[in-house]
């Protein structure tokens, strides 16, 4: 399939927005879930399991509609270094959105606890009973979501980057595209000839 020209498929962008925020929201509640020896944690971990699950079956439906729409090219005056890096993060960002939650099951598997979604819904263990895996992957579970964590605090700076400094369409092309900008001279009225002089047409919105 040919390349978007400016913006990635709708439905990809919606599958980024929904999983940018469960994907932060599982940061936050694990890190809270840690942080408490109180009633709270039983609470958090039920919410942590199913959304930590949800996430690995969106990023399994994501990933070849990815594949099969592609993505707009990155700005031609792009160093390619920045290019590279770009392309590289995006698939750490993958790599972890299917590592995580799989970690997650494996060391809950791993140390014979219940991978329970709902009240009576619960998930296979995918590892035998072994608690030497259990602590080493309990261990790995933190690592990844702290590199995680680092990873997405560069990736909303480039976007901020690309958003407010370089204005190049980049964030456009992952939020509303490119599509509306191009139709909204037309759907707007035109300027009544009598309009105080102050009110000057708004100006065409920017790339970003
Ligand atoms: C994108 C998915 C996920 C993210 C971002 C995530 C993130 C986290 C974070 C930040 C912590 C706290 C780590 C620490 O401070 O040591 C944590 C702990 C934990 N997570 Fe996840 N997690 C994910 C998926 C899952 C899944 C799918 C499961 C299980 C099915 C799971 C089970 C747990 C458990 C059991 C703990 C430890 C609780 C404890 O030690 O008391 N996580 N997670
Ligand atoms: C919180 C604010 C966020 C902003 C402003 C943001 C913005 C963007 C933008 C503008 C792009 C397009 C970049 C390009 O064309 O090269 C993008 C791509 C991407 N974002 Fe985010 N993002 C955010 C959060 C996240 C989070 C939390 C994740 C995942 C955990 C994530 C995962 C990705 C991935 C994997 C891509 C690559 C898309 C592809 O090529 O298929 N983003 N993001």
């Amino acid at each position: 399939m040919s390349r978007p020209a400016h913006d990635f498929h709708p439905a990809l962008r919606t599958l980024h927005w929904l999983m940018a925020a469960l994907v932060l929201a599982m940061l936050f509640i694990g890190v809270g879930m840690v942080s408490t020896a109180g009633p709270a944690y039983l609470g958090l971990l039920a919410l942590h399991r199913p959304i930590g699950i949800a996430i690995l079956l969106l990023v399994l439906i994501r990933l070849p509609l990815r594949l099969a729409t592609g993505a707009p090219a990155l700005p031609a005056d792009l160093p390619p270094l920045q290019h590279r890096v770009a392309k590289g993060s995006h698939i750490l960002l993958y790599a972890s959105m299917v590592a995580m939650p799989l970690i997650g099951w494996a060391m809950l598997s791993a140390g014979g606890y219940p991978v329970r979604l709902t009240e009576g819904l619960s998930l296979p263990p995918i590892l035998p009973h072994d608690l030497a895996v259990h602590a080493l992957l309990r261990q790995a579970h933190t690592i990844v979501a702290i590199l995680f964590f680092a990873l997405i605090l560069a990736h909303l700076s480039a976007a901020l980057m690309h958003g407010l400094i370089r204005r190049d369409g980049v964030l456009r092309s992952m939020t509303i595209g490119h599509r509306r900008l191009a139709q909204a001279p037309q759907a707007e009225p035109a300027p009544q000839a009598t309009a105080p002089a102050a009110a000057d047409p708004a100006p065409l919105a920017p790339a970003d």
